[in-house]
């Protein structure tokens, strides 16, 4: 059997296909601040505004292409049972390739019912409306995690961190939580790498690499190693 390769990635795994961080500029995320646009008071107090933001996210990520990172990862499969958990909303992972995805925040190419939170639809095209509704009549939402809001597929998370072999952290802060906890969740013999150009050395976890490169560099160079040495 092959071993278990568990991946958490973050927003800097697209920031090279063209989409923003959050935390990356001053606090702001295109131009507002996260608690604005990504709550359900935003979405109570002010619709409009909340409705329009992830409409131009959604059409930035329509426009985006994967970047060498993901496209490396949909490589590794090939000699490992790869399981990428993405706190991304974006569909690059799947865009490249990758068979295994999960989502733990969200995706921003689907929307949600705001009455049963289980009618999820795909969008089409980049533009969900007022007036848009679910079976049962209800306006639809974005199909994103808010703050506040709980993170429904954080049980199938956990148990994956506990079975991996290998574990890649790629671009995240590890600023958010329950995410960030995943990475405490590994057994502490397992090898653990982190790709993100301004990862900080103090996460108090065993056997953590620190590879201080972009996804776009680190990722395929990491991907290449790993491919050398079995599976
Ligand atoms: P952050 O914006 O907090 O962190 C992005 C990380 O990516 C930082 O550590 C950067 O150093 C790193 N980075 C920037 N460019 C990179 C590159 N080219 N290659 C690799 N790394 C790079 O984003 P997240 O940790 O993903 O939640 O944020 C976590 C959650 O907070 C998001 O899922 C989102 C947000 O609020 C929701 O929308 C619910």
């Amino acid at each position: 059997m092959s071993s278990s390769i568990i991946v958490l990635t973050g927003a800097g795994m697209s920031a090279e296909s063209g989409i923003s961080t959050f935390r990356d500029s001053n606090g702001l995320w295109e131009n507002h601040r996260v608690e604005d646009v990504a709550s359900p008071i935003a979405w109570e107090r002010n619709p409009e505004l909340v409705m329009n933001f992830y409409n131009l996210r959604r059409k930035n990520v329509m426009e985006a292409e994967p970047n060498a990172g993901h496209l490396a990862l949909v490589k590794l499969e090939q000699k490992y049972d790869v399981k990428i958990i993405t706190q991304n909303v974006d569909d690059l992972h799947e865009r490249a390739g990758s068979s295994n995805v999960l989502h733990l925040h969200g995706e921003i190419r689907k929307a949600r019912s705001t009455v049963d939170e289980n009618l999820v639809y795909p969008i089409n095209g980049w533009e969900l409306h007022f007036g848009d509704v679910c079976e049962k009549g209800s306006q639809l939402r974005p199909h994103i995690v808010w703050f506040g809001e709980a993170v429904p597929m954080m049980p199938v998370a956990s148990r994956l961190a506990r079975q991996a072999d290998i574990l890649i952290v790629i671009g995240t802060s590890l600023m958010v939580y329950p995410a960030a906890g995943l990475l405490y969740e590994v057994p502490d013999r397992v090898p653990k790498f982190l790709i993100d150009p301004k990862a900080s050395p103090a996460y108090g976890v065993e056997d953590l690499s620190i590879i201080r490169e972009t996804a776009g560099s680190g990722v395929p160079a990491l991907v290449e190693r790993l491919m050398e040495e079995g599976g």
